[in-house]
């Protein structure tokens, strides 16, 4: 798979037209690494085809699963009675959501060895919370030299309440508990869009979940899982990746195939910059006509303001008049995305987890790099708003949860090519 490793941006130019989201990431990589709990065929539709997809098929190839990519947004996964349990640290590297396989594979064979997906660019990323609740489950992990090993019987349903709502650790307890004997009751658990998807998969499968996108999710376990097709929620970061966009850009753009309810959060806010939204059916329009307002952001759990949205509203309000702040309140370390826009000429004061940032009137384009996903997304719409042309570095990983994101902006209007 050639990564792309540079994109070309010329700014300026408003984004007008209709651009349609794909598969939301972090709904596949969930509902993916718990198909390993079904005993037949399952049909996966709208993936995105995005290298973090890429990477988990091959790591759920590589332990036997047999994976048939029936085009670029379908995957038929079959998992056979016995497969490998085991995932080197080379894999997990490169997508920490691989975390995501421990719960299957503990509850449907028993063993699981992951390695520690250790810390990235926007935090330590720990597993404690993971592990407790699956402990709670009755599975005896240990880490040992860089791996997290886990062994288990049959699991038994338990009581367990999440120090914090973890989207992670709530999927992966909520896996376990599907084929676990008798009922779990998960409390203090993460509400995000995506875990309500992974329960609506599972339950489609024969699990019996209950409570999904509330603060308590109830599991009567079940011997076994069947098959059956599914097609994944949009991605509402996406969709809000080119909502702030559009906005910033002083443009009128349709975004279309999105859930409306789930990027609530960030419609309020664009409002509240004097940004126009309209809910259309499945379709939400952004248009900017006025000066955009300054307005502060934390970032929350949902159904708070996102953090996976937290770089690129900031790239919006460094060219928006007056006093904007934002506090990243669920990673310790996502506002590194200041310092290059900085370079493009930025008033951003970082304190803490706190970004203080005055509006200049326009950014100048730049040479800048990408430190993760998300800022390399910011990185971009910087990049459409500056004076100038800005060169990305690291563009790649973009790929990792974007699909086709050059031709859907170039499709409306934006200036931008890869190398
Ligand atoms: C998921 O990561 C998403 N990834 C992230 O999206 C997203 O930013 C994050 O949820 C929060 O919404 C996927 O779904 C694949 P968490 P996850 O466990 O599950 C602490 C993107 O750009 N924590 O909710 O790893 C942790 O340190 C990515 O698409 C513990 O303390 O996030 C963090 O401060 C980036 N102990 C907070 O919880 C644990 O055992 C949120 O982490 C687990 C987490």
């Amino acid at each position: 798979m050639v990564q792309k490793q540079k994109l070309y941006i010329t700014g300026g130019r408003p984004l007008k037209g209709a651009v349609r989201v794909s598969g939301a990431k972090n709904a596949a990589l969930a509902i993916m690494s718990a198909a390993l709990l079904a005993s037949e065929p399952v049909h996966l539709e709208n993936c995105p085809n995005i290298t973090d997809v890429k990477v988990l098929r091959d790591i759920i190839a590589n332990l036997g699963v047999k994976v048939n990519c029936k085009n670029k947004n379908e995957i038929e996964l079959l998992t056979p009675e016995v497969v490998k349990t085991t995932t080197p640290y080379k894999e997990v590297k490169k997508l920490r959501a691989s975390n995501l396989l421990l719960g299957p594979l503990l509850a449907r064979f028993g063993k699981a060895e992951i390695a520690l997906p250790g810390g990235c660019n926007i935090g330590t990323r720990p597993m404690d919370l993971h592990i407790k609740g699956l402990q709670a489950l009755g599975a005896k992990i240990t880490l040992e030299h860089g791996f997290i090993k886990g062994t288990c019987g049959c699991l038994k349903g338990s009581k367990v309440y999440l120090d914090f709502p973890s989207v992670g650790a709530t999927e992966n307890i909520m896996m376990a508990a599907a084929l676990a004997k008798g009922q779990t009751i998960l409390g203090n658990v993460a509400k995000e869009p995506e875990i309500v998807d992974l329960a609506n998969f599972l339950n489609g499968l024969g699990a019996k979940i209950r409570g999904a996108g509330t603060d308590v999710i109830k599991v009567e376990g079940v011997k076994q899982l069947g098959g059956g097709r599914y097609s994944v929620i949009p991605d509402r970061i996406e969709a809000g990746t080119f909502m702030v966009a559009a906005a910033a850009t002083m443009g009128d753009l349709l975004i279309e195939h999105v859930i409306s309810t789930h990027v609530e959060p960030l419609i309020a806010k664009l409002r509240e910059a004097n940004v126009e939204v309209v809910e259309e059916d499945d379709n939400i329009r952004v248009t900017a006509r006025d000066t955009l307002k300054p307005i502060d952001i934390k970032t929350l759990p949902y159904p708070g303001f996102p953090t996976d949205m937290q770089s690129q509203i900031m790239a919006m309000l460094t060219a928006v008049k007056g006093t904007s702040v934002i506090v990243e309140n669920v990673f310790e370390n996502r506002l590194q995305v200041a310092d290059e826009f900085k370079r493009m000429g930025a008033k951003i004061k970082v304190e803490g987890r706190t970004a203080i940032i005055q509006g200049v009137k326009k950014l100048q384009g730049a040479q800048v790099k990408a430190s993760d996903l998300r800022a390399g997304a910011a990185l971009i719409i910087a990049g459409l708003i500056a004076e100038g042309d800005t060169e990305i570095c690291n563009a790649h990983y973009i790929d990792r949860g974007y699909e086709n994101i050059e031709s859907k902006l170039t499709s409306v209007g934006a200036n931008i090519r890869s190398c």
